[in-house]
């Protein structure tokens, strides 16, 4: 028995999708614990790219995928997710998918308010992706959510929308201009994927307690990044679940003690999608390099992601947060070719050198990087699959990240695809020998 938490250390996108796909051939389930299809995990197998919302990214590989408690999941995305896997291949029925009968569902009015209300702003919006995410976590908070327990009975579920589309529409209509609901159209749409998601729904719990019974290898596969957390995060420039390797056992219903191994992705250098106080944010020719030769776009909105040199800052905060295990570090074949390298190795705040975030944003936009310059490599390094055969300048750069974390890189990703990877330790087999 091994279970592994697969955890961005950085603002998200740092290559969770690639990493959890290649090492659910370990795994016997994988699990989602937090978030909903805000995340865009990107898979690419035989040359062929995939992007998952909602699914676990363990799918492609044929294992018992779970959608735990912790998750917001929007049907009608989930059930247009479910048709392209199947159109493309994949197989998946009631029998590898699983969705908890306690995760929250997003409403239309979750992605309405999600919109308007960052319309409405003029300054400080969030540029939250518009899935509804926010307002249907604020609602499992309040109280006034809808489960799919809920949602599978259809009087309870007519019963609670009637009430709460009366709040809903008064928001979106008097304050936010926007048109109303209309609670017929609601139920019956989502009366139609009841039907549909039924099979699915299921106590993962128990399910999830009888695997980790059996002995079963469970890989928990977390979405966004550690500094979007809602409590640890860039607040309020975050999103609204906790990222943390810490949810996993909440958002799953396993307890603490389930969790043998944090995995922290960490890519090479740093993107951020969205607004938020962003210290090594770059704007010259390098930041152009890392968006190009990156492809750092989102998976989900589009947006080119903003991106800068690696702040260990941010990833030392990550690997006390999450009690890291280890590091994967993702994307180096996207350095090579720069002559050199920075690294951030602390903050200059007012004239102060600090090397701990700092939670008040005003004072994080005020920090200034304090950069380590290494030499950079020319090689192409797309093709290697051994450590040994890294270029020198490449080695001295991940041990200079191992020494600065004090955490060890057991894997190293220098391409998308599955077998782009130099793998120097599996966590599953580890923990098996133990
Ligand atoms: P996630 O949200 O953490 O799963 O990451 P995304 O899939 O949103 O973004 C990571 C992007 O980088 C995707 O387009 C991946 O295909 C790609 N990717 C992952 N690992 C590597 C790598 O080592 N090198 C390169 N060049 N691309 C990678
Ligand atoms: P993955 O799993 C990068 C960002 C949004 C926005 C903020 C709040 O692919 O790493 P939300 O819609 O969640 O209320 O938006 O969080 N954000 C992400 N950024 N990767 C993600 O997921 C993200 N999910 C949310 O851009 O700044
Ligand atoms: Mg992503």
């Amino acid at each position: 028995m091994a279970n592994v938490a697969i955890i961005g250390t950085q603002w998200g996108d740092e290559g969770k999708g690639k990493l959890v796909d290649m090492l659910a051939d370990r795994a016997n389930v994988v699990v989602r614990f937090q978030g909903g299809n805000n995340a865009g995990h990107t898979l690419v197998v035989n040359g062929k790219k995939i992007i998952s919302h909602l699914v676990p990214s363990g799918i492609l590989q044929g294992k018992l995928c779970v959608i735990g408690n912790g998750v917001v999941v929007d049907p009608k995305v989930l059930l247009q997710e479910i048709d392209h896997l199947i159109k493309e291949g994949v197989e998946i029925s009631p029998k590898n998918l699983m969705i908890s009968e306690t995760a929250h569902v997003i409403m239309p009015y979750h992605r309405k308010l999600d919109i308007a209300r960052e319309n409405a702003l003029t300054k400080n919006k969030i540029g939250t992706t518009g899935r509804g995410i926010g307002p249907c976590y604020e609602d499992k908070i309040t109280r006034r959510g809808i489960r799919f327990t809920e949602l599978l009975d259809a009087d309870q579920f007519k019963e609670i929308v009637m009430q709460l589309l009366v709040e809903k529409n008064f928001i979106l209509e008097k304050f936010l201009n926007e048109t109303p609901l209309n609670a017929e159209e609601v139920i019956s749409e989502y009366t139609e994927y009841a039907r549909r998601l039924a099979p699915f729904v299921a106590d993962t719990t128990t399910f999830l307690h009888d695997q980790n019974q059996k002995g079963s290898n469970i890989l928990f596969e977390g979405a966004q990044g550690t500094h979007l957390d809602i409590d640890h995060g860039t607040y309020p420039f975050v999103t609204s679940s906790n990222t943390v390797a810490g949810n996993a056992a909440a958002g799953t219903g396993m307890g603490p003690k389930d969790i043998h191994y944090t995995l922290g992705i960490v890519k090479a250098y740093t993107t951020r999608v969205g607004e938020g106080p962003f210290p090594v944010e770059l704007f010259d020719k390098v930041g152009e390099h890392l968006q190009t030769v990156g492809a750092e776009v989102g998976a989900t909105t589009g947006r080119k992601r903003r991106c800068g040199w690696l702040d260990m800052v941010v990833v030392k905060n990550a690997v006390r947060l999450n009690s890291l295990s280890g590091i994967i570090l993702t994307k180096l074949d996207v350095l090579s070719n720069l002559p050199e390298l920075k690294i951030c190795v602390a903050y200059d705040l007012h004239g102060k050198r600090i090397e701990t975030f700092p939670a008040n944003i005003k004072k994080l936009s005020d920090c200034i990087p304090i950069y380590e310059t290494m030499p950079g490599w020319q090689e192409n390094i797309n093709e290697i699959r051994r450590y040994n055969d890294l270029p020198e300048n490449a080695k001295k750069y991940i041990e200079r990240i191992e020494t600065l974390l004090g955490v060890k890189a057991i894997i190293i990703s220098v391409g998308p695809g599955r077998e782009e990877t130099i793998v120097l330790e599996n966590p599953f087999e580890t923990l098996n020998k133990l």
